[in-house]
């Protein structure tokens, strides 16, 4: 089959890759989706069990520091466009490995735009009609206190934390690329995701792991924090509509104004699965209570914690029509669903059992 697109995905076994790539996979058969990933500890090869059949889609186990396994992906597909998500993204691993995500998030990105720039330039009929989406968060930004402005575009990029300013410094890459080359580059800035296949190190599937194994639910500090947090729903078509419409050259953020306190977010997921534990009122209210009772704060859990993230989304709805649709109560209860439905998957994180199956992905082989 011809193919319109011939899409390199990087970071697809991830929480927020996989179910970007079933979506492409899934909407665009007309589009060929290839799936590079290094199957760390956060990827996940049976995450994509259910599309990996489908003719539009293939995997190639690799790492994007490495330019000779890209350069064979590029040419063997013969890539037109670049979606790159791959990204060690947790501040704490951050804090005891700095070089760890030094060298997968920023330097793996240069070599994937490196990789990209030289085949299309070389091969690829130049860069123009060529895409590559650069998928970067709002912590690139720093930290906001109560009342400071949300982070626009133009915000000042001022990372605090080892893995904000590695992504930071592949943000300061993308925009050398576009100046200096003309690389048709688009950037997305998302604030915190919650949703499905989220590794429980993170703190909406941990806090509802802890509940349901009655563990101390830990919160970092007083718990004062804010974070502003999108349905994943929203984010796969924010980011389909950053790829398919922003225009290279511009940034754009992805945002859905719900901002809260962890310990008021917290709260809220002990409520929502102490609802699905409890079907009689007074044994919810117990649950409740005892839940509440195992909250734990830890002081310097994370060292420069940054107080708080608020993104401005103005510009993708104004700009390319985007808006978010699912309100935080109703993501946070269907992440509560999920993680209650699917409490196989997160045994079989736990246990380690996903990375017996990750090997099986592990050949080597470019196509
Ligand atoms: P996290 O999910 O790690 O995302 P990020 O650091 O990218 O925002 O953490 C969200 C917030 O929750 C952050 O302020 C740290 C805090 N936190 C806890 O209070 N307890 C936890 O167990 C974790 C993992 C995070």
């Amino acid at each position: 089959m011809e193919y319109i697109k011939r899409i390199l995905i990087t970071g697809g076994c991830g929480f927020i890759g996989n179910q970007f790539v079933r979506k492409l996979v899934n909407e665009h058969k007309d589009w060929l989706i290839v799936n590079v990933d290094i199957l760390s500890y956060a990827g996940v090869a049976d995450n994509l069990k259910d599309i990996e059949e489908e003719e539009n889609y293939r995997f190639e186990y690799g790492d994007v520091k490495d330019e000779f396994f890209l350069s064979m992906v590029f040419a063997n597909y013969a890539i037109t466009d670049v979606i790159h998500m791959a990204a060690e993204s947790h501040v704490d691993n951050s804090i005891s490995a700095p070089m760890e995500f030094l060298f997968n998030n920023t330097v793996g990105t240069v070599t994937l735009l490196e990789s990209a720039r030289q085949y299309w330039t070389h091969a690829g009929g130049g860069l123009e009609g060529h895409k590559f989406y650069y998928f970067s968060t709002d912590e690139v930004f720093g930290a906001l206190d109560a009342d400071g402005e949300s982070f626009t575009e133009d915000s000042k990029i001022k990372p605090n934390s080892p893995y904000s300013a590695s992504k930071a410094s592949a943000d300061l890459f993308c925009n050398a690329y576009i100046k200096t080359y003309g690389m048709p580059i688009v950037i997305s800035h998302m604030c915190n995701a919650i949703g499905p296949y989220q590794l429980p190190e993170k703190l909406v599937p941990a806090t509802i792991e802890r509940i349901l194994n009655d563990e101390p639910i830990i919160v970092y500090d007083k718990g004062e924090q804010v974070r502003e947090w999108i349905y994943i729903d929203d984010v796969l078509d924010a980011a389909m509509t950053v790829f398919e419409k922003g225009v290279p050259g511009e940034a754009y953020n992805i945002g859905s104004g719900e901002e809260t306190q962890n310990i008021m977010l917290v709260m809220k997921i002990i409520a929502m699965v102490c609802m699905r534990m409890y079907s009689d009122y007074k044994r919810y209210e117990q649950g409740y209570q005892d839940a509440k009772d195992k909250i734990k704060y830890v002081e310097n859990a994370r060292p420069g914690h940054d107080f708080r993230y608020s993104i401005n989304h103005d510009k993708i709805t104004k700009e390319l029509g985007w808006k978010p649709k699912v309100g935080l109560d109703e993501a946070i209860s269907k992440t509560v669903d999920w993680y209650y439905n699917n409490w196989d998957w997160v045994e079989s994180i736990k246990s380690g059992e996903y990375k017996k199956n990750n090997e099986k992905y592990m050949d080597g082989l470019v196509c």
